[in-house]
């Protein structure tokens, strides 16, 4: 039995994202499962250290996970040879110079989206990676939502004929804090720091466009800010500085028009709280996040306009559930396993530095359509 060990910096992991989705649902799920399989007797086995600011927190992290290693200074970390790979779930605006930091120091690079507040920055760390020759990736994790694998799935099979449109739905209503306590980090609100939906959701919408349906070729965006005041977490209230709704139209490169509403104002009546419609010449599909409803030409209703009547069609009823027809796991952990394989193997992972840049400049250009209240190209990276 060959154990290849892999010592990951792991900071930012107190946070929400570093907490649930990297460190308890992927590395230490991934310890659990006895590690990644890479062959006959062969398995990479993650060997992770935890950093934070707040030691208090760390323990309980430690307790939690059962991961026994947990340090306040980044720098004794950094420079450590036994750690080759350096994961980031920080705050956005503090990654930028953590990563350039782990770079210097020789080591890879794994990070959560966005990369950096501004394509130069994040074209800078990409061009940082490949020059210092170390293996760099960005979280994608909607790629891996059973959903939009479906999806995928059913494009390979040519089930929809022509597509011609994507209409995506994003959103929940997240509690201003006053009365309900609120359910996202407060920055998130705050432009001062780095917060915004555009930033946030623009990001996973060029990943998803890009390899599901087609390269992002322009945007018109509209970015609002609903909630101009909310509570935080110590319960302090604060003016919400940054947009908290975006309602933005992509054209791809194929013809297809996308349509994605990303809002923290709204409440749901829907699938889940992303879903995806996709219609097509020959079919359509809405997805969730796990479920796809499909509907086939074949059984589209022939709906006929008439107010003055009861609703005769029982819409919903002319969709069928895709089956399980694979196993899916966290999509997080997916990732990341494919993360470790290019590390230690040097398989293929596409989603990379670049890619980030990519997520980036369709946030930063979104802004820019809703700024100028005009279209705007996306420019090739
Ligand atoms: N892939 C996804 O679906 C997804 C979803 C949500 C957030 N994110 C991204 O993950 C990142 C973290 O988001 P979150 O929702 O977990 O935020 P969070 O506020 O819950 O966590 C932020 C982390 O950064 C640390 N931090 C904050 N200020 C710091 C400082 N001054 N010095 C050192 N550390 C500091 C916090 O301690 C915490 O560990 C963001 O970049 C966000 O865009 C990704």
């Amino acid at each position: 039995m060959k154990e290849h060990r892999i010592g990951i910096i792991m900071n930012g992991v107190t946070g929400r994202m570093g907490t649930n989705q990297h460190l308890l649902r992927s590395i230490a799920e991934i310890i659990r499962q006895g590690g990644v399989k890479i062959g006959a007797g062969e398995t990479i086995i993650p060997d992770p250290v935890l950093v934070g600011r707040d030691i208090d927190k760390l323990e309980k992290l430690k307790s939690i996970s059962g991961i026994q290693k947990i340090t306040t200074d980044l720098d004794s970390v950094l420079n450590d040879k036994s750690y080759s790979v350096y994961f980031d779930a920080q705050v956005t605006g503090r990654r930028a110079d953590a990563v350039r930091r782990a770079v210097d120091l020789g080591k890879h690079i794994y990070c959560e989206k966005p990369v950096a507040t501004d394509t130069a920055t994040a074209l800078e760390l990409y061009e940082l990676c490949k020059s210092k020759g170390v293996k760099h990736g960005v979280v994608q994790d909607k790629l891996w939502l059973p959903g939009i694998l479906k999806l995928k799935r059913l494009i390979q099979q040519g089930f929809f004929g022509k597509i011609l449109s994507v209409r995506g739905e994003f959103g929940y209503w997240v509690f201003e804090g006053d009365s309900i306590a609120a359910q996202r980090p407060s920055w998130n609100y705050r432009k001062e720091d780095d917060g915004g939906i555009i930033v946030d959701m623009l990001c996973h919408w060029r990943y998803v466009l890009d390899n599901v349906f087609g390269k992002v070729q322009s945007v018109s965006c509209l970015g609002a800010t609903h909630i101009p005041e909310r509570v935080n977490e110590n319960g302090k209230r604060y003016s919400a500085t940054a947009d908290d709704a975006a309602y933005a139209t992509f054209q791809l490169e194929n013809g297809i028009i996308a349509q994605f509403n990303s809002s923290w104002t709204v409440r749901v009546r829907r699938d889940d709280l992303l879903t995806l419609q996709v219609d097509g010449t020959k079919g359509s599909a809405v997805a969730g996040l796990r479920e796809c409803y499909i509907q086939h030409y074949g059984n589209t209703p022939k709906p006929v306009w008439n107010p003055d009547i009861a609703q005769p069609i029982n819409f919903l009823e002319g969709w069928a559930k895709v089956p399980e027809q694979e196993t899916y796991d966290n999509a997080f952990k997916a990732q990341w396993e494919l993360f470790l394989k290019h590390v230690v193997k040097g398989d293929p992972f596409p989603w990379d530095m670049l890619e980030g840049a990519k997520g980036v400049q369709l946030a930063e250009k979104g802004i820019e359509s809703w700024q100028k209240r005009a279209w705007v190209d996306i420019p090739e990276l």
